[in-house]
């Protein structure tokens, strides 16, 4: 069972720009049908410079369609520079999420969209390259592509790994080294991330509190809810009220209230200030939809 966003389903049954577009000028194929998933995207470019069509094929889930269909609509009107700037974060945000078992269809959109991208920068010579060591023989995924992920995501599990790119969620004989990857990173996280610290009492102005806010979020609260397939969403500061919207698991967890006080506030009052209370933002949270594939 999946939990599927109105959007996310409206593209899955009314998919945008479906098919190849002929003599395109910029081809981009990933993914395997060994994988389970694979994807071909190709755009044309106007007198401008500006993506003026794409159009995709794919091999998938309802996500991968829905994350394909979408990511045609968002990159038309753009130029390639523009496009290139385009994450598999802002994919998934634009069908307002998708389950985090899902995510790896919004990163094979992305390395779709790069790979047609780099195929348009050589002049159609190039085709895509796995950059750096497979680790991950089921599915092929690369050093260089876990750390990406790891990295642009936030990622702290080898469970995070896989609902983002797949490594481990087959014979499962790459598991540790992901995990070396992950500590690796936070290690080097550690090394070089400033030290929350916990500010004097009246000295803090409304930028640098909701600047600690925004930070304790990220470093102190994120990790711990996605660890369990949940998430945080800083979505205003009102004085000293900061309110948020939880998201995934923590979305129809039943036990919200606790985290929210136990959790979000105790860290906020820690780390920002003590005066801080927590309120959670029931009109931007996600409505349950579930689907089966
Ligand atoms: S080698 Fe990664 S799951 Fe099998």
């Amino acid at each position: 069972m999946w939990e599927y966003t109105d959007k996310v389903k409206e593209h899955f049954f009314n998919p945008r720009n479906v098919g190849e577009i002929e003599n395109p000028d910029g081809v981009g194929e990933v993914g395997s049908l060994a994988c389970g998933d694979a994807l071909k995207l190709t755009f044309k470019l106007d007198k401008n410079g500006k993506i003026c069509d794409a159009k995709f094929k794919t091999f998938g889930c309802a996500s991968a369609i829905a994350t394909s269909s979408v990511l045609t609509e968002m990159i038309k009107g753009k130029t390639v520079d523009e496009a290139a700037r385009v994450t598999n974060r802002d994919i998934a945000d634009y069908l307002g999420g998708l389950p985090e078992q899902k995510m790896h269809c919004s990163v094979m959109g992305r390395e779709a969209l790069e790979a047609a991208i780099e195929n348009y920068r050589t002049g159609g010579k190039k085709k895509h390259e796995l950059e750096g060591n497979v680790v991950c023989t089921c599915f092929g995924v690369t050093d260089r592509e876990i750390e990406r992920v790891i990295r642009e995501n936030n990622l702290t599990t080898v469970e995070d790994v896989t609902n983002y790119c797949k490594a481990g969620g087959g014979c499962g004989g790459c598991r540790g080294e992901i995990e070396k990857i992950i500590e690796k990173m936070q290690a080097d996280k550690m090394k070089g991330a400033p030290v929350l610290v916990p500010p004097k009492a009246g000295k803090l102005t409304n930028i640098r509190k909701i600047q600690l806010i925004q930070q304790t979020v990220n470093e102190q609260i994120r990790p711990a809810l996605r660890a369990h397939g949940g998430n945080i969403e800083l979505i205003d500061v009102e004085g000293d009220k900061v309110i948020v919207a939880f998201r995934g698991m923590c979305a129809q967890c039943r036990l919200t209230e606790f985290t929210m006080k136990d959790v979000v506030e105790a860290k906020l009052r820690e780390f920002v200030s003590e005066q801080l209370f927590v309120e959670e933002d029931t009109e931007s949270a996600q409505e349950p939809h579930e689907h089966r594939e």
